[in-house]
């Protein structure tokens, strides 16, 4: 039974007050104990950080090794880096306890940095301890602290206003608290977040409070249930997604797993979704799908769009795709067990004869973009695979897609004589690679490549490299496509049929715009 989080308003902002005095940065816990030690905390490898930390009680130490690393300290040493609260009022709200002249940690409490189109900033997070604090594995009622997915989608979340905003499945309230810096959330404004987990929720207004963010209101309860009635502008949810075996034995992690049948959760999440959002609003997940008995995991995708009783548009991309067995690998070792130990093998085992059952052949992974249309008339359906690395995570994505988006719109108030109309720019993280085989003076394959955004490579004819290459806002593209017609000596009629629906392509992709 995990210890009982009080999130006193007071105590917890006089230690946002002592954490700020102390130092306590991502960057002052990598400087604290080296690059190669901190690689080592990633990998859930705490040896070479507490050798680093021997010796050293000053504040940046002594906090990094009780609440990033999850190890008891001597009472002097915590008293002394946070002078307000001190040991005592990590106690009251529930984060430590005593064991006679050491703090014990009941939940770790890590920095993180966050840099977006506002700049950067540092927060802090408390969450459960981790495996390497526990020394085993994690009890399944354990929240989750910020991981990788975490970070993912609050990079790709939108970064256009919206006024009531709502996170499904909040844990420790990442995804909340970054939509409140985006300034998705105004004044007026209400943000929702939900989790069945009510220490996640405790968490989540222990977090808000650290952060300095007030006006985040936590529901208790599954799914849309605690909201329903209500709209939104903007919903968020990196939700409890992976596809689970339901046989005794295998344990159901609440962090990962709301107790569905293969992908069943994220089907019913996206069919759920538009009751909730205000006509306009849009949604953003992470998510799971199968590849059943031959159909493509994406089709099934769009099959739960085209579920919804509420039209949907959609941006799905598939950033991922693992056979069952990698899946199962994955899931198993995530859940504290190692290859090689007991347990290990029967777990796999579950996992390959619940996918056998259902004829899955592989598992799709990535980000799903869904937007209830201000008109009623769904336009975007996009499924894509972008496998590629994609640009760090330093260049958060979200105003991209909300660059794509207004693209889109854009796009779709033209018609083809009204696009011929336009002019076009160049993007300036745009550049062109030409192929020649030996020895030939043409090119054999000319490519357009994204610096930012999705880093999408493009391949063009000479005719759209042409086109491209002269997008700096003065011809429109009517006047650029007849000047190439005439050039290559082809049909200008034809030419533009061809070339304007590349044009609305690379509009989209952000490679070219709208002048
Ligand atoms: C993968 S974690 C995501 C936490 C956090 N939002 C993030 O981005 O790191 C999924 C969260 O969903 C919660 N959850 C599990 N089942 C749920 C359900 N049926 N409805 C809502 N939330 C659920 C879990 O307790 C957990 O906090």
């Amino acid at each position: 039974m995990a210890h009982p989080l009080h999130p006193d308003s007071v105590i917890v902002a006089d230690l946002r007050r002592d954490l700020t005095s102390a130092g306590y940065t991502a960057d002052a816990v990598r400087e604290v104990w080296g690059p190669i030690a901190d690689d080592a905390v990633g990998h859930g490898l705490h040896g070479p950080a507490l050798a680093a930390l021997a010796g050293r009680d000053d504040a940046p130490a002594t906090l990094a090794r009780l609440f990033f690393l999850g190890v008891a300290t001597p009472r002097e040493h915590v008293d002394r880096a946070l002078p307000t609260v001190g040991a005592d009022g990590l106690v009251a709200i529930g984060i430590a306890r005593l064991d006679a002249g050491s703090v014990v940690p009941l939940a770790l409490l890590r920095p993180q940095d966050v840099v977006d189109a506002r700049g950067t900033a540092q927060w802090w997070f408390a969450s459960d301890l981790d495996e390497a604090a526990l020394g085993g594995p994690l009890p399944t009622d354990h929240v989750l602290g910020v991981g990788g997915a975490s970070l993912t989608l609050a990079g790709l979340q939108l970064d256009t206003p919206a006024r009531r905003v709502l996170d499904v499945g909040t844990g420790c309230g990442i995804q909340a608290i970054r939509a409140y810096r985006a300034g998705a959330a105004g004044a007026a404004a209400s943000l929702v977040a939900t989790d069945v987990s009510e220490r996640a929720l405790a968490f989540t207004r222990m977090n808000a409070l650290l952060n300095g963010i007030e006006g985040i209101q936590t529901r208790h309860g599954s799914l849309f249930d605690p909201v329903a009635g209500e709209q939104f502008d903007r919903v968020i949810s990196n939700p409890p997604f992976v596809i689970t075996p339901r046989v005794a034995g295998v344990p159901e992690y609440e962090y990962r797993d709301a107790g569905y049948a293969g992908d069943d959760l994220v089907a019913a999440f996206v069919r759920g979704v538009g009751d909730v959002l205000a006509p306009g609003g849009t949604a953003q997940l992470l998510g799971n799908w199968e590849y059943r008995g031959g159909e493509d995991g994406l089709q099934r995708v769009r099959g739960w769009v085209a579920a919804s009783p509420v039209p949907l548009e959609a941006w799905v991309i598939e950033r991922e795709r693992l056979d069952p067995l990698a899946y199962a690998e994955l899931w198993v070792r995530d859940g504290g067990t190692a290859p090689g130990t007991p347990g290990y093998a029967a777990l796999v085992d579950a996992w390959l004869d619940d996918f056998a059952a259902r004829g899955v052949e592989a598992i799709g992974f990535g980000y799903l973009l869904l937007r209830r249309p201000a008109s009623g008339v769904a336009a975007l359906a996009r499924y894509e695979r972008i496998t590629h690395p994609l640009p760090d995570r330093d260049a958060p994505l979200g105003a991209h897609l909300a660059g794509a988006l207004a693209a889109f719109d854009a796009l779709e108030q033209r018609d083809d004589a009204s696009l011929a109309a336009a002019r076009t720019i160049v993007s300036d993280d745009v550049t062109e690679a030409r192929h020649h085989l030996p020895g030939v003076e043409d090119p054999s394959v000319i490519e357009l490549r994204q610096g930012g955004g999705l880093a999408r490579t493009v391949e063009v004819d000479p005719a759209l490299a042409a086109l491209v290459g002269a997008s700096d806002g003065e011809l429109t593209v009517g006047q650029l496509s007849d000047a190439i017609a005439q050039l290559l000596e082809v049909d200008a009629a034809a030419l533009r049929a061809d070339l304007l629906p590349r044009v609305r392509e690379l509009v989209f992709t952000g490679m070219l715009r709208l002048a």
